[in-house]
């Protein structure tokens, strides 16, 4: 059986891709998942975490399986690490090539994270066409959500006037998060007991019950 694969996408920059990319992996991997994680983002930045990891962490990754690829050994990558795996997580970059197409239509969940407010919210189109026209089920999630959340609801009500669901669990905007990856660790190894930790485990709860992992 080949793994299931979830693309992390989002047009905007800086909206959180590669955090949730780094701290999911983390935490699905606690959980005893093989995960793999590829990279198409030729910035490099989960490459750059990965590096830490396997010199603070484990040299082997720590459960985790990282893969950088792009161009015309994307497809080929992505099949090989599918069959190694059991979940595999792409961090993609702030804009719309061939390669984010590619992996938008393989995966079987496109992660949108966005920030909440109304440009976040707006700047999210293009990548859930590019959904859409892939036949690839969106999922948004808010990240960096401010600790009162009137804004929050607005954007929240906004968007369920159209079809793109919501996760319920959002991540908040907390150091803890930046911190871990400082440390090449999820927040789930570095500060397990964090309200951070708790978000991201109920995210990661959440998108694993959608893709029917068990
Ligand atoms: N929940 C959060 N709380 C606090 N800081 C966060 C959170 N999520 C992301 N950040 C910070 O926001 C910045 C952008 O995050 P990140 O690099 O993950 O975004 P990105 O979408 O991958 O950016 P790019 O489009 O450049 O690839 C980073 O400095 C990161 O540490
Ligand atoms: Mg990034």
């Amino acid at each position: 059986m080949t793994a299931k694969a979830v693309t992390i996408a989002q047009q905007k920059g800086g909206a959180g891709k590669t955090t949730l990319a780094a701290q999911l992996a983390v935490t699905y991997a606690r959980n005893g998942l093989r995960v793999g994680l590829l990279d198409i983002d030729p910035q490099g930045s989960l490459a750059a975490w990965f590096e830490v990891r396997k010199a603070l962490v484990d040299e082997n990754g720590g459960g985790i399986t990282f893969v950088q690829a792009s161009g015309w050994r994307l497809s080929t990558e992505l099949e090989r690490l599918r069959r190694d795996v059991d979940l595999v997580l792409i961090d993609s970059p702030p804009h719309a090539e061939t390669e984010v197409r590619i992996a938008v239509r393989a995966a079987d969940l496109i992660l949108v994270p966005i920030q909440p407010s109304p440009m976040d919210l707006w700047a999210t189109g293009p990548t859930l066409d590019m959904a859409r026209k892939e036949k690839s089920p969106a999922l948004m999630v808010f990240n960096r959500t401010p600790a009162k959340g009137k804004l929050v609801d607005a954007v929240r009500k906004k968007i369920s006037e159209s079809e793109v669901p919501v996760a319920e669990s959002v991540l908040g905007n907390r150091v803890a998060f930046a911190a871990s990856i400082m440390e090449g660790k999820g927040v789930v190894e570095s500060n397990p007991r964090h309200t951070a930790s708790r978000e991201i485990k109920a995210l990661a709860m959440e998108i694993a019950i959608k893709l029917g992992l068990n």
